[in-house]
C-alpha cells in the first residue's frame, strides 16, 4: 500500500487592504513558488477579516481560544495546523497596518498557551520545522524603515512558534511605485516561497 503523503500546509498573510496591490503582487509571486515547490497554499487577506482588537479579557490566560466571536476563531485552528507561513505587508506609519496588527493581538491566545500555561500548541519537534517568511515594501527610502514591522512580526514567529526564516524587503516604492518594474523583486519573492516550500516538504 502507498504511504498517504500530507501535503505541507502554508498560509499566505496579506498585510496590505489592497489585493491586487504592490504587496499583493510580491505575495503572489511567493505563493506560486511554495505552490511549485509542492505545498499546498492558502491565502488570506487580513485587512477584510471580521477582527476585533484585542481588549484584554483574559479569557485566553484558562482557555484554549478567545471570548472574542469573531473570524479569529477559525483563524486559531489554522495557525495551529499550518506548517509555514509568508507574511506580506507594506509598512504604515513606520509598523504594520492597524488591522494586521490586531490580528496579531490576538494571538494573545497561543502567548498564554506558550509563556503563561506552558502548553504550547505547536510540539517542539513541529517547531523546529515551522518557518515563516516576511515579504515587506515601504514607500520611503530610510534604512531603518522595516525595523519597526520586523521587531513585531519577530516577536509574533515566537508567539506561534513558527521562527523568523528569511525577508523579501524592498524601500523607495514613493519612486518605484510599481513592483513588477523591479523584475529581480519578485524574482526574489518567487525564490524564497520556493525554498521555504522545499525545506518544509522535504
Ligand atoms: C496609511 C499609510 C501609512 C504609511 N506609512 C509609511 C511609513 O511610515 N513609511 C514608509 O516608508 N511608507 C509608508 N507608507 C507607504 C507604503 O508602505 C507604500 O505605499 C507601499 O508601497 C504600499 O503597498 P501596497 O500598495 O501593496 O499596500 C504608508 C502608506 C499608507 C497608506
Amino acid at each position: 500500500m502507498q504511504p498517504c503523503i500530507m501535503s505541507k500546509k502554508v498560509i499566505a498573510l496579506l498585510g496590505s487592504p489592497l489585493l491586487e496591490g504592490n504587496t499583493a503582487r510580491l505575495l503572489d509571486e511567493a505563493i506560486r513558488g511554495a505552490e511549485d515547490a509542492g505545498c499546498e497554499v492558502e491565502k488570506i487577506a487580513v485587512a477584510h477579516l471580521d477582527v476585533a482588537p484585542c481588549m484584554e479579557i483574559f479569557y485566553c490566560m484558562e482557555n484554549e481560544t478567545c471570548r472574542i466571536k469573531d473570524d479569529m476563531i477559525e483563524i486559531y485552528d489554522k495557525f495551529r495546523e499550518m506548517d509555514g507561513l509568508i507574511l506580506a505587508t507594506p509598512v504604515m506609519t513606520m509598523g504594520i497596518p492597524g488591522k494586521l496588527k490586531a490580528f496579531i493581538d490576538r494571538f494573545q491566545v497561543f502567548y498564554m498557551a506558550k509563556y503563561y500555561r506552558g502548553e504550547s500548541f505547536i510540539s517542539p519537534e513541529r517547531r523546529k520545522r515551522r518557518k515563516m517568511l516576511f515579504i515587506s515594501i515601504a514607500g520611503m527610502n530610510l534604512p531603518t524603515v522595516f525595523d519597526g514591522a520586523k521587531m513585531t512580526v519577530r516577536a509574533f514567529g515566537e508567539i506561534i512558534d513558527c521562527p523568523y526564516w528569511d525577508e523579501v524587503l524592498r524601500n523607495d516604492m514613493d519612486t518605484i511605485q510599481d513592483i513588477r518594474t523591479r523584475p529581480e523583486v519578485m524574482e526574489a519573492a518567487y525564490r524564497k516561497g520556493y525554498e521555504l516550500g522545499r525545506l518544509l516538504v522535504q
